[in-house]
């Protein structure tokens, strides 16, 4: 059967873009740049959820996620990121930051439309926009600049149809947290232009050497035009339970909730009880999480110094952005050659655009002894390969 003649238009532009995933553990295999955390969530997340199922706590809830909830995300949002929304008409708890983004963005965006971010970028952001028939624009940010963006870059990529500016800190790919002056200046810019800004604050709580993060949300100004998006899964180590959330003013949350509704109804009812008791706890529990993170992100630098190879230090998130030009590799071929030889995993760095070439994204996401074996074949690698160019 002919299945191509009978998919859209838009499944056929996807075809192959997500590649194959091998959902089996290849024996022997180190995977260096993986974005899920190695941790787990509290006790108490357990308990709770196994006492939600106990309770036959397992039908739809509110559309918005359950009132108790809201009101923890809001006073979350009011006493970490000094940012106030109404739990009752401002939040809206989604099945991850993805799905958040995406309700967004089918909120935001028509056909021949455009949202602006900085690149290197979250690879998703372009496979949404394609779906809705819009243009991701990226815009280049360097590694002589640490990764962070020129705001007059990102006033020339404005045209007549941008309709949004995406902005990630800290970021995925390359760990850059943007400090408080480019976030005045986004903001700045933003209304001048008269633009929302999507806020994807997802790995606030991993920053290093004092970097802090900032709420968009929480500069003047900004909260009417902003749509913060955050997520249980990088924060508290619970991306399998797909639970996120949207805190904007309530006419956007009103114009979004249709294609939430669309896609999800409202989030998993045993999450969002998860996600409750997570909130409840204090949060000093993820501070030795993040000094283990705080050490292989040392172990990884002091590794690629000994190499020598440049890397963009982390500043923030949970990934290393490293320089594989040196090698004289592309990205794609440096990944492919890492797998076969010395049987590494990494993340290419054009996946998150083209500004990425020339990169890979290593990770602080694994635990001993796998992590320094891997760092140990990685440099042994890398050593093989400059050798061969000299
Ligand atoms: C920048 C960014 N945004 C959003 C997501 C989606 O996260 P989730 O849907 O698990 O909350 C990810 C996942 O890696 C990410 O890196």
């Amino acid at each position: 059967m002919d299945y191509q003649a009978h998919l859209s238009q838009r499944a056929r532009g996807l075809l192959g873009s997500l590649g194959r995933q091998t959902s089996v553990p290849i024996a022997g295999l180190i995977n260096l740049g993986s974005g899920t955390p190695d941790f787990l969530p509290p006790p108490a997340v357990f308990e709770a959820m196994q006492q939600a199922l106990a309770a036959g706590k397992i039908q739809y809830t509110a559309w918005t996620g359950i009132p108790e909830l809201r009101a923890a995300i809001a006073e979350k949002l009011r006493t970490e990121n000094n940012i106030v929304y109404d739990p009752a008409t401002e939040i809206v708890v989604t099945a991850g930051a993805q799905e958040a983004l995406m309700a967004t963005l089918m909120m935001l965006l028509d056909p021949g439309d455009e949202a602006i971010t900085p690149s290197p970028h979250y690879d998703e952001y372009t496979r949404d926009a394609s779906i809705l028939g819009a243009t991701l624009v990226p815009v280049a940010t360097t590694p002589e600049s640490q990764f962070t963006i020129n705001v007059a870059d990102l006033a020339a990529a404005i045209t007549p149809r941008t309709r949004a500016l995406i902005v990630v800190t800290p970021n995925n790919p390359t760990g850059t947290v943007l400090p408080e002056r480019t976030l005045r200046d986004i903001a700045a810019l933003a209304q001048e232009r008269n633009l929302i800004v999507i806020s994807d604050e997802i790995y606030e709580y991993y920053t290093f050497d004092g970097h802090r993060h900032i709420s968009m949300a929480s500069l003047p100004g900004m909260r009417e035009r902003t749509i913060t998006l955050n997520s249980f899964s990088k924060s508290f180590a619970m991306t399998g339970l797909r639970l996120g959330y949207i805190a904007a003013p309530a006419p956007l949350i009103d114009a979004l909730l249709p294609f939430h509704h669309a896609m999800m109804i409202c989030a998993s009812v045993v999450a969002q009880y998860g996600g409750l008791a997570v909130l409840s706890q204090p949060r000093d529990w993820f501070q030795a999480q993040l000094a283990e993170y705080d050490r292989r992100r040392h172990l990884w630098m002091d590794t690629l110094k000994a190499i020598p190879l440049p890397y963009s230090e982390p500043q923030g998130a949970y990934y290393i952005f490293i320089d594989i030009r040196p090698t004289g590799l592309s990205s794609a071929a440096f990944v492919a050659r890492a797998r076969e030889e010395a049987r590494l995993v990494f993340q290419p760095g054009t996946i998150g655009g083209g500004a990425g070439e020339g990169f890979i994204r290593g990770a602080l996401t694994k635990g001993s002894p796998e992590f320094e074996e891997g760092l140990a074949r990685f440099r042994t690698f890398v050593t093989g390969l400059l050798h061969e160019r000299r």
